[in-house]
């Protein structure tokens, strides 16, 4: 019997169910594992109810190494895994290194050992633009080099990407290719399915969601004396169901054995970056609806401006970003919107 199915990990976080959607939608069967510290079930729910199939669901945290073992060996068809289970919180690593370390350090580690064992030799990793810090040459190319890390977070992303060039070289029967994310933003046009964050939020785009439909009174704009046109820090912001799909590709380009240099990494972006007053505005106009924001200082540690070259992944990979900011920036009203009215 082929092996036919994808194990999602995260996948019913953020990104991992729009990538679960993607999937089912091109056919795949899908197996998630997430231990819900950061979603809720009824995505599967609203993933099915997008798809028209429900994905496998399978409770656990991934630091627990026999509870992994056990997952492998109850779903003998796997033949790739993608890797979205981790805390991302920036703020909060500073404060709990270890928290962080423990949890995507050692998920990534019980996943590939029981790879090793159960002989699934794909792996697609979730990486971010983090590690390259303030670039010193913008667009960012992979080739720039990965900067010491600014918080116990980044460190984690950047440790579990040498774990994976290690592996992959001692055992290059499994294959691995790491996605650095740019910023994903945005929603599935359904709404059903969106960003969820618990508490206030830390990153811009649910900020301003949340404070245009008064959940929170004013937006903090973190500086406006950067060294760029408006004076405000520049991102590169991507769409999330374009960054879904490309992880499909990167899955099939490994299960096709077209990755010969056995570990890749590929910058995931639009290769266009939007000022921090740029997104405010596009969400006011596209949306006709005023977000209320002041300037506020900077926020330490955050890099002037970042957007990637895309190039690689472009012609490597064969993806290319087709939504533009304004199609983000609807999308994540639309599911604000969806969410308060008890939609989603
Ligand atoms: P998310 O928190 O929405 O999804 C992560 C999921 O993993 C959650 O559902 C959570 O419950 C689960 N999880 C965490 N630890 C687990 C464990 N030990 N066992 C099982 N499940 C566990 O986050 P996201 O935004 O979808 O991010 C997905 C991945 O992409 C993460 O690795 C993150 O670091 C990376 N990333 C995210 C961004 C971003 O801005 N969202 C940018 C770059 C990289
Ligand atoms: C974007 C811009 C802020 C909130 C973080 C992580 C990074 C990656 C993506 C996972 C910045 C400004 C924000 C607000 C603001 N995650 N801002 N007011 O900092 O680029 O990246 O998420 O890997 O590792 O560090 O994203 O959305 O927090 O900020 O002015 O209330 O918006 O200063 O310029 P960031 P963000």
């Amino acid at each position: 019997m082929s092996k036919n199915q994808v194990l999602v990990t995260g996948g019913t976080g953020y990104i991992g169910s729009h990538t679960v959607v993607e999937l089912q939608n091109q056919g795949y069967e899908v197996i998630i594992v997430d231990d819900l510290s950061n979603s809720e079930i009824e995505v599967v729910d609203r993933i099915e109810k997008i798809t028209g199939k429900r994905p496998f669901f399978e409770e656990l945290d991934l630091v627990n190494e026999s509870g992994v073992e056990a997952l492998f060996k109850k779903y003998p068809n796997i033949g790739s895994v993608i890797h979205f289970a981790a805390f991302k919180a920036v703020g909060e690593s500073v404060k709990e290194p270890l928290k962080y370390y423990q949890n995507n350090i050692c998920s990534l580690i019980n996943l590939l050992n029981s790879m090793k064992k159960y002989k699934v030799e794909n792996m697609v990793f979730s990486s971010s633009c983090t590690v390259y810090g303030q670039p010193e040459d913008l667009p960012v190319t992979e080739s720039a080099k990965v900067q010491p890390a600014e918080s116990p977070y980044g460190n984690t992303k950047q440790i579990c990407e040498e774990i994976l060039r290690d592996t992959v070289k001692a055992f290059p029967e499994i294959k691995a290719i790491a996605l650095r994310y740019f910023n994903p933003v945005g929603a599935h046009s359904s709404a059903l399915i969106g960003e969820l964050p618990k508490g206030v939020p830390q990153n811009l785009v649910p900020f301003i969601t949340q404070t245009a439909i008064g959940l929170r009174d004013q937006l903090s704009v973190f500086g406006d004396n950067y060294n760029t046109p408006d004076g405000s820090a520049i991102r590169d912001y991507i769409h999330v169901v374009d960054l879904a799909k490309a992880h499909i590709i990167a899955a099939e380009r490994l299960l096709e054995n077209k990755n010969e240099e056995g570990y890749e990494f590929f910058n995931l972006g639009t290769g266009t970056g939007s000022s921090v007053l740029e997104v405010i505005n596009a969400f006011e106009k596209v949306n006709d609806i005023p977000v209320n924001y002041k300037i506020v200082d900077r926020r330490e540690g955050d890099v002037e401006q970042i957007w990637a070259d895309t190039t690689i992944a472009n012609e490597i990979l064969g993806w290319k970003a087709e939504s533009g900011i304004d199609e983000m920036m609807e999308s994540a009203w639309k599911w604000e919107q969806a969410i308060r009215k008890g939609n989603a």
